[in-house]
């Protein structure tokens, strides 16, 4: 399930030396779920074959406005229609011009004027041409329509020209496509997250709990939400603002916690994340009126709570992927697996607490992502930006774990 899963994109190819590059484009789009069709100008015709393009879209390339034949099969409108982008990759200094001027005497062009989807436009040209008053001119009259434009790059040129013209490397081309669509993966999916800190009561003016500021898990609820997904913040009490789309549940204690979060994944759920910082321990009694001081010392007697994410994790409506967390202060690796195993769950993330500039109450944060597989380190970014990538990530794995379902029951359904 890539970001661009279900989605259509049309790559318009005009005649530029930088024409090869987009086989590796229709290469990563395709790699990230969308399906691809390419239109062919005459000139982009005199660089690569259709051929190669149909070869590697899987789809006949579309080169003529005025044909039957491919009319009957699809016919431009319907080809305008079917786009949720439409980028035109190398756009030549020429095809830049006919956009701006709106002609429609092509297919390429007149897909362009048709498509109600958003159209991008990456030029690559010989950095004379780029700095070319009608050049920028182009550009102005394009951006202001609203047409996105992508580079071009600086570098080394075809023609031994240093300067602007390049063409945007694929991968960037196609991050800037995909960047405009919101990943709705886990639409129609349910993930349910616990957050923040619990307070375990002394008396009623008393409590123990922890520096957990619950920035993290609502990180992720935030990118959940934004994935699609029906999502369950099953939160302590911290003093954020509940994300856009997410439905807040508030819990103070660890067992109020495990009460919300056992009740929650009654209703199937794909993804259950551990982000709290659940404390182990609470006072055995709680004391109805507030505790007097007599003497030096005073004695609580704690009793261990229930662990969450492992009950969880064993439950007979167990999430597809249960992920916890694991703050170490040493062998960070080692311990984050031994938990991995010890609560039975898909994956840890492990942070590193010893260190004051991350975790706790930061707003950046660096982890390990430790699963059956092994570890690797997802780098220092923002909080927010974890989440969406931990999100993706997890994404994946439902991905690979219905995939691997599908294995069995295809080999169950071999074997009868
Ligand atoms: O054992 P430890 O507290 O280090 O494990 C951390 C992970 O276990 C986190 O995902 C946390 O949310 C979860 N946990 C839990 N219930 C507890 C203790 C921890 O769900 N009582």
């Amino acid at each position: 399930m890539g970001h661009l899963h279900n989605r259509n994109i049309i790559i318009g190819v005009t005649g530029g030396i930088a024409a090869y590059k987009i086989a590796e484009l229709i290469r990563l789009l395709r790699g990230d779920g969308a399906a691809v069709r390419i239109i062919m100008s005459q000139g982009a015709q005199a660089f690569v074959t259709p051929l190669t393009l149909q070869s590697l879209s899987g789809f006949p390339v579309h080169t003529e406005l005025l044909d039957e034949t491919a009319e009957m099969a699809m016919g431009h409108i319907e080809l305008a229609r079917w786009a949720d982008a439409f980028v035109v990759a190398p756009a030549t200094a020429d095809s830049l011009a006919r956009l701006a001027a709106g002609r429609a005497d092509d297919l390429l062009t007149t897909t362009a004027l048709a498509t109600p989807a958003p159209v991008f436009v990456a030029p690559a040209m010989n950095q004379q041409m780029w700095k070319n008053p009608a050049t920028a001119t182009n550009i102005q009259i394009l951006t202001g329509r609203g047409i996105t434009i992508i580079g071009p790059d600086a570098g080394e040129q075809a023609c031994g020209d240093v300067g602007q013209g390049r063409l945007t490397e694929p991968a960037q081309i196609s991050a800037a496509i995909s960047a405009h669509f919101p990943n709705r993966a886990l639409e129609g999916r349910r993930v349910v997250i616990s957050a923040g800190p619990t307070r375990e009561p002394l008396d009623p003016v008393r409590y123990i709990s922890n520096h957990s500021s619950g920035k993290m898990g609502f990180a992720l609820a935030q990118a959940a939400a934004e994935a699609g997904a029906e999502t369950i913040l099953i939160s302590g009490p911290v003093t954020l603002d509940t994300p856009k789309g997410v439905t807040r549940v508030n819990v103070n204690t660890a067992i109020e916690m495990h009460a919300a979060c056992l009740q929650h994944i009654k209703t199937p759920t794909e993804l259950f994340i551990g982000s709290a910082a659940v404390a182990d321990y609470r006072a055995e009694f709680n004391a109805p009126q507030k505790i007097k001081k007599v003497g030096d010392t005073l004695n609580v007697s704690l009793i261990r709570n229930p662990d969450i994410i492992t009950e969880v994790a064993k439950s007979s409506s167990r999430p597809s992927l249960v992920v916890g967390f694991a703050a170490e202060t040493e062998n960070l690796i080692e311990h984050a697996e031994a938990k991995r195993q010890g609560k039975q769950l898909d994956v840890v993330i492990a942070n590193d607490v010893s260190r004051a500039d991350i975790g706790f109450n930061s707003d950046v944060n660096m982890v390990a992502w430790v699963d059956s597989a092994g570890h690797d380190v997802v780098p220092l970014t923002t909080k927010r930006n974890l989440a969406k990538l931990l999100i993706a990530r997890c994404i994946e794995k439902l991905a690979a774990h219905c995939d691997q379902d599908e294995k069995i029951v295809n080999s169950l359904e071999d074997e009868r």
